[in-house]
């Protein structure tokens, strides 16, 4: 049988998922491929480090150039992560001829030009269905299944950990950095978790999903982003009563010729399938002009769910070589311009610490209106005279910049005594 050799770098979470997915289904992937593939080099940065994987004598090295370099290899898998070593070992591997294939996708939205370029260059691929949603086939999805549609929106939960701190905060109202440290625990957190929960790894992802959704390249500092780190389980709990959910949402939206494309906290209906979405788990919802609504669903992160992903695009390449290098580059769509964060309209929850005394709600709901803010419910159940109180409002839709300089004003109010709580609702 033909053998395909290939190398891997970094033997973390994901690393070690792949060398246990390629053990335990070896014989389905000969069956299916007609082809073995045997794992020649792994790299790893501390030879020292205790490893609960079994790999042959002398395959383990902390000399990742050998992978790279190794003319026997035609299949890399860069599982280091981060923007340096990985797009230095990326970039030879490329021009050296190897097929690439990697979950990193800081590495794609940062420098993806300059890699899926050298990758062209050299007429070889580089793959990354790992980059988003875990082990959800979307890219392929979205580049195959859907492939005749224009798509109208992408929504998604796209964020493994952030789905699992807001979903362990609201059943079983544990605090924030508990759930924070579980996740860390559980291998799903990146290196620096500030990505997870600052919503950064979201926009890293949905700048891929709108790149192959829409054929529209952003850059970076496009994408409107904003984490999760102050959301409090008492915003999760007055959401609830309001009848929504708290997600980290990445959406990308097309209004006209515009696509707004932005990662925020949202409020969702309850009853929206989104909002069952919980733990580890990732949905994309996908709305497509002939297919309608599409809703993929699936473990966002982990070991194994991340190496199927990986594996999926290994054995894509080794099945046909030719084929893939040129099959998952997109067309670049030049009729669409991103719309700016501040003329974004949405409904908006507003929750306010403010002095329990007559007037106040009066006179808050008169900035708003002055805004052309109009109140849809208010809530304020506990008393506490001369004290403060959370008081919860729920705006009809409005427009992002009115909101902004009504909540300027408010939050300057004396009556207000810290900055006020505003989160997009999202009538999906
Ligand atoms: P880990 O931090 O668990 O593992 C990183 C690995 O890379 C380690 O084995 C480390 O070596 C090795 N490494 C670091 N620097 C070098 C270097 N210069 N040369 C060789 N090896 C090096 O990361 P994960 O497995 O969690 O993530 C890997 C990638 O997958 C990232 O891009 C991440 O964003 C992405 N991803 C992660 C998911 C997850 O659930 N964890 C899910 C989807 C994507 P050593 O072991 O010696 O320290
Ligand atoms: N840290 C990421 C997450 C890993 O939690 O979703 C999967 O990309």
């Amino acid at each position: 049988m033909e053998e395909i050799k290939i190398g891997l770098l970094g033997l973390g979470t994901v690393g070690k998922g792949v060398v246990k997915l390629l053990e335990q289904s070896a014989t389905v992937i000969e069956q299916r491929l007609g082809k073995k593939i045997v794992l020649k080099k792994v790299a790893i940065k501390d030879l020292k480090k205790e490893r609960d994987v079994f790999l042959p004598e002398g395959v383990l090295t902390d000399q990742a150039e050998d992978v790279v370099n190794d003319p026997e290899i035609s299949i890399v898998i860069e599982l280091i992560g981060g923007t340096d070593a990985a797009k230095k070992l990326t970039l030879k591997a490329l021009k050296n001829k190897k097929h690439v294939v990697t979950a990193n996708k800081a590495l794609i939205a940062e420098e993806g030009d300059v890699v899926i370029k050298t990758a062209l260059d050299h007429k070889v691929a580089y793959m990354f269905e790992a980059s988003v949603g875990g082990g959800i086939p979307i890219l392929r999805s979205l580049r195959d299944g859907l492939v005749a549609n224009r798509t109208e929106s992408i929504y998604g939960i796209i964020n493994g950990t952030a789905n699992y701190i807001l979903s362990k905060m609201s059943d079983e109202g544990i605090e924030f950095d508990q759930a924070l440290k579980e996740a860390k625990e559980k291998g799903y957190a990146e290196a620096d978790p500030s990505l997870d929960i600052d919503g950064i790894d979201s926009a890293h992802k949905l700048k891929i999903l709108t790149l192959l959704g829409f054929g529209l390249k952003v850059n970076m500092n496009d994408i409107f982003v904003q984490g999760i780190r102050n959301i409090t389980l008492s915003d999760i709990v007055y959401a609830e009563e309001l009848g929504y959910k708290i997600k980290l949402l990445a959406i990308a939206k097309e209004i006209g010729v515009e696509i707004e494309v932005r990662v925020h906290p949202t409020l969702i209906p309850e009853d929206h399938l989104l909002a069952a979405v919980n733990d580890v788990y990732n949905a994309i919802c996908v709305t497509g002009n002939a297919a309608g609504q599409n809703i993929f669903l699936g473990l966002g992160a982990g070991d194994m769910p991340t190496a199927s992903a990986v594996l999926s695009d290994v054995i894509e390449i080794a099945r046909d070589p030719t084929r893939s290098f040129h099959e998952h580059m997109p067309m670049v769509n030049t009729l669409k311009s991103i719309r700016k964060i501040d003329e974004v309209i949405s409904k908006y929850y507003i929750r306010l610490s403010v002095v329990d005394q007559p007037g106040v709600l009066s006179g808050i709901a008169n900035i708003l209106g002055e805004h052309n803010i109009s109140i849809a419910s208010v809530i304020q159940k506990e008393r506490n005279v001369g004290d403060t109180v959370p008081l919860i409002m729920m705006t009809h839709e409005a427009k992002e910049h009115e909101i902004c300089q009504a909540m300027d004003v408010i939050d300057r109010l004396p009556v207000v005594d810290r900055k006020s709580m505003v989160i997009r609702v999202e009538m999906i």
